[in-house]
């Protein structure tokens, strides 16, 4: 069916310019100031931001092998929820996808229940144990990158093999950077001065960074395209900014958490733990400076949910991870466009172009003949973050309570609405 979506802008040259929208067949057919109501649904905007659909490069929906936690189903309704119209998918599943067959299960759930574009990763090594490379060639056509997310690769020659392939194939490596030798037993959770005067069991930064450093020889040794997964360290932004300057196909991720949190935020509450931790004031700094000047990318949510019950053991004994979809962009936008800290048009790089360009997924213009995934955003709308109105299965978030300024309206995807928020 058509859709005309009325009375909203769009963002030209920095200046908010009025626009009519008309889609069909999942695509944007005309595009003017005014167009003409021929029959089709009418939708008005009521002045709100249209933007390309938002495309958070790394989630954990939890299907196959943990729906008790998510699914794909609610897990893309939460990123609906929160603009996104396409995710890509974390392999940490039961089963992991390293081959055809693995992958297959998991393709046929997105198929069948998805409520955005969800694009997998396939598992860097068989089971992400990091021994034997997974199936690289023939989950190739399907994936948008190899990643083991959830651990490190510890072997130096693995990374390299799994780096030369990749490359042969034409898609990233994307890393989660942990080094387990610099991770003494027990010694998983927060690092700086909240940990200490808590006693809590730190995390060295270098545990992160030096992986990183290890993996940006490889990529020169290799060519391989390499993104970093959720980084928190300010000497991984250092790193990660003299490759680029380098000319090296790196590209990077932050998380909303690692931007707007320290140490001196945290409470003993599993809705601050995750992995890697919170870090320092300087840490968290040198990402937002990082955002500014195009080392960080993309901004990724990590959004990893866990059940009630594995996030009820406070900082020391929940489960690593947090919910991010549906706080994104207006905590994002409260705490660092509002005060003028970053341009709207700097996060919406993060959010939308940036993750496009770099994993090659289409989409991203508002312009005649391009695909309908479009997200309309409310920047005037003050509420109160409260969890229990997720549509994720996860609760567990540290922005809770937040007051924020602005919200997600409406999402578009391949043509229909996905989530509206008058029809709450
Ligand atoms: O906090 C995290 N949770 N970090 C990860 O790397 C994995 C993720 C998960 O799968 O729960």
């Amino acid at each position: 069916m058509k859709l005309l979506l009325t009375g909203g802008a769009v963002l030209r040259d920095g200046k908010r310019q009025p626009v009519e929208l008309a889609i069909s067949e999942g695509r944007i057919i005309s595009i003017s100031s005014s167009l003409s109501r021929d029959g089709g649904a009418v939708i008005e905007l009521h002045n709100h931001l249209i933007v390309p659909g938002f495309v958070d490069v790394h989630v954990h929906l939890r299907q196959p092998g943990f729906s008790y936690k998510e699914t794909i189903a609610s897990g893309t309704a939460a990123a609906a929820a929160g603009g996104y119209t396409a995710v890509c998918a974390m392999p940490n599943l039961k089963p992991v996808p390293d081959c055809l067959e693995s992958l297959q299960i998991q393709m046929d759930a997105i198929e069948k229940t998805a409520n955005v574009h969800v694009y997998p990763y396939g598992a860097i090594t068989r089971g992400e144990k990091g021994e034997t490379l997974a199936d690289f060639a023939a989950m190739a056509p399907y994936v948008c990158g190899w990643s083991d997310d959830g651990r490190g690769v510890q072997s130096e020659e693995r990374m390299r093999q799994a780096m030369e392939r990749a490359k042969t194939l034409g898609k990233p490596i994307v890393a989660h950077c942990e080094d387990e030798s610099l991770l003494t037993a027990g010694w998983r959770v927060h690092d700086g001065a909240y940990a200490q005067r808590h006693n809590l069991p730190g995390n060295d930064p270098a545990s992160e960074w030096r992986q990183v450093e290890r993996d940006i020889q490889l990529v020169r040794e290799t060519g391989c395209r390499y993104h970093v997964c959720h980084v928190s360290t300010k000497e991984s932004i250092c790193l990660i900014r003299a490759a680029k300057a380098d000319g090296l196909p790196v590209s990077c991720e932050t998380a909303p958490h690692y931007l707007l949190l320290c140490d001196s935020d945290l409470q003993d509450d599993g809705r601050f733990k995750m992995n890697p931790p919170i870090r320092t004031a300087a840490d968290r700094d040198a990402l937002v400076e990082a955002l500014m000047d195009g080392t960080v990318d993309c901004i990724a949510t990590d959004h990893a949910p866990h059940s009630a019950a594995e996030k009820a053991g406070g900082l020391r004994r929940s489960l690593n991870g947090i919910v991010g979809l549906e706080t994104a962009f207006p905590v994002l936008y409260t705490k660092l466009v509002k005060p003028g800290i970053v341009p709207l048009e700097t996060l919406l790089n993060a959010l939308c172009a940036n993750p496009r360009r770099l994993f090659h997924l289409p989409g991203g213009e508002i312009a005649e003949g391009q695909p309908a995934d479009l997200t309309v955003l409310d920047l005037e709308r003050s509420h109160v973050i409260n969890s229990s109105n997720f549509r994720s299965m996860g609760r567990s978030t540290p922005f809770d309570g937040w007051k924020v300024d602005a919200a997600v309206y409406m999402t578009v995807c391949g043509g229909k609405i996905v989530y509206q928020e008058d029809a709450e």
